[in-house]
């Protein structure tokens, strides 16, 4: 099957736009494969041309919204400016054209969402929003068609990942708040600007946004009451966490006795509790249903690559892969090979029992040597005449591995068949 060409223009070229680029470039013959489209990136519209930006052709920038707009070989726009105006024209102008429309703007969405989809509707167009909450993590894909039927009755989510991040410094070192916001700056969580993380209102957005999905319902960005952690003190979360409690700024949205309620405010969570133990920048959103039990979903809810990955995911949506369907088209073959079993590299706990003689160890460490495997942690134990010989070694090639036990089983200070466990951690890929 050969590829037709789709054109697609970009509205923004930030830290999403710029990696949605170099994603749909390196991607670029999987999405091929999967859709039967190549993909053809540009016009870009960019506010200063003159900027450089990595990976990016120069030559595709415009500052002229009309030449991705109004250009009739663009098939496809991805917005990824932000904001209300003049973001809300331009997505307008594209769907009443007929485009479909890929966005990650949780503020335009949040607000005027129902009519953007009634616009994409009226024209038989598409309006793809999977980046405009929690990035990577495809929870509206999940929503709208894999839980369709679940009958979805509560959404329950940590969707920011700012105040997630300092709400767990502030619990795991005793930061106050201005220190931990200060850190979160530091290591880019947090914007130059911050306000609308704080204050709750990107969350509010984000389960707006999700409650829609959820429940089939118009949830408007002014339908959801919420409160930020904007005045919350280390004090309350060292005192919460005397208590039992992990203080996180949760997005609650549930279905009581046929009407929605949507809610964003910091809130306890039992230490036990499953969204306590999301720490650091994460997102999770916990979906509960009638017919499929507890979901979780967790991950990066931002960041460059990650929302660019949303999109991606959004565009081949609309593509459609049932043209060259991974499973089912022999051209979803990538020629990679399968790496041997034995090939496979990973870190191993052994566990074997010996005679008490002075130079075991020394033995079975020679024997490793040998392999090329190296030992992390030995722990002895006397065992009646003998001893329990416990070794986690570094990562290493498996085949190597076996063969070394094989060696250090056939040691006659070995008694029993030496027992072999994976340590799952950095480094292995088995
Ligand atoms: N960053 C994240 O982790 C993340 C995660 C999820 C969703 N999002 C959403 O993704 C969108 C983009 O975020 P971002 O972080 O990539 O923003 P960004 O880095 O500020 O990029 C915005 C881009 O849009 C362009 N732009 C803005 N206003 C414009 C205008 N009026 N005319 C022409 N170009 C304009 C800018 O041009 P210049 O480069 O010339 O200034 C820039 O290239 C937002 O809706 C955001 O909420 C972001």
């Amino acid at each position: 099957m050969s590829a037709g060409v789709t054109r697609i223009g970009l509205l923004g070229c930030g830290t999403v736009g710029g990696a949605v680029v170099r994603a749909l470039s390196r991607n670029g013959d999987t999405i091929a494969r999967a859709s039967g489209h190549r993909l053809e990136m540009g016009p870009i519209l960019v506010r200063d041309v003159s900027r450089p930006r990595p990976g990016v052709d120069p030559s595709l920038l415009t500052d002229d919204p009309a030449r991705v707009l109004d250009d009739p070989g663009v098939a496809m726009v991805v917005e990824v400016m932000g904001g209300l105006d003049p973001a809300l024209d331009y997505l307008r102008r594209a769907l009443e054209a007929g485009k479909p429309v890929v966005t990650a703007n949780k503020q335009l969405l949040s607000r005027e969402g129902p009519r953007l989809l009634e616009i994409a509707e009226r024209s038989g167009t598409e309006l793809r929003f999977e980046a405009s909450a929690c990035a990577a993590i495809p929870v509206i894909k999940v929503l709208r068609e894999s839980l369709l039927a679940a009958e979805i009755q509560a959404v329950t989510g940590i969707v920011n990942g700012t105040t997630n991040y300092m709400l767990t410094e502030m619990a795991r070192a005793g930061l106050s708040y201005d220190d931990a916001l200060a850190q979160a700056q530091e290591l880019g969580y947090a914007e130059p600007d911050p306000t609308e993380d704080v204050n709750g209102a990107d969350a509010a957005a984000k389960m707006a946004i999700l409650a829609s999905i959820a429940f089939h319902a118009r949830v408007p960005f002014d339908a959801v009451p919420y409160e930020g952690i904007d005045t919350l003190t280390a004090e309350d979360v060292g005192l919460a966490a005397e208590l039992g409690f992990v203080v996180k700024l949760l997005g609650i949205a549930r279905l009581v006795n046929g009407s929605v309620t949507v809610r964003v405010h910091p809130t306890l969570v039992p230490e036990g509790h499953r969204l306590a133990a999301v720490s650091g920048a994460d997102n999770a959103v916990l979906l509960e249903s009638d017919t499929a039990g507890e979901i979780m979903l967790l991950g990066p809810g931002a960041g460059g690559p990650e929302t660019a990955s949303a999109i991606v995911a959004d565009i081949l949506s609309i593509l459609g892969t049932h043209r060259g369907s991974f499973l089912h088209n022999a051209l979803a073959d990538a020629g990679r090979p399968v790496l041997p079993p034995a090939e496979v590299t990973s870190a191993f706990y052994l566990r074997l029992s010996v005679a008490d003689r002075p130079g075991v160890l020394a033995n079975v460490a020679s024997i490793f040597g040998e392999e090329q495997l190296s030992i992390r942690t030995v722990v002895q134990k006397g065992e009646g005449d003998g001893a329990r010989l416990v070794l986690v070694l570094h990562p290493g090639v498996e085949g190597r591995l076996l063969s070394a036990v094989g060696r250090v089983a056939a040691l006659a200070e070995v008694r029993d068949r030496p027992v072999v466990l994976r340590v799952l951690g950095s480094g292995d890929d088995g």
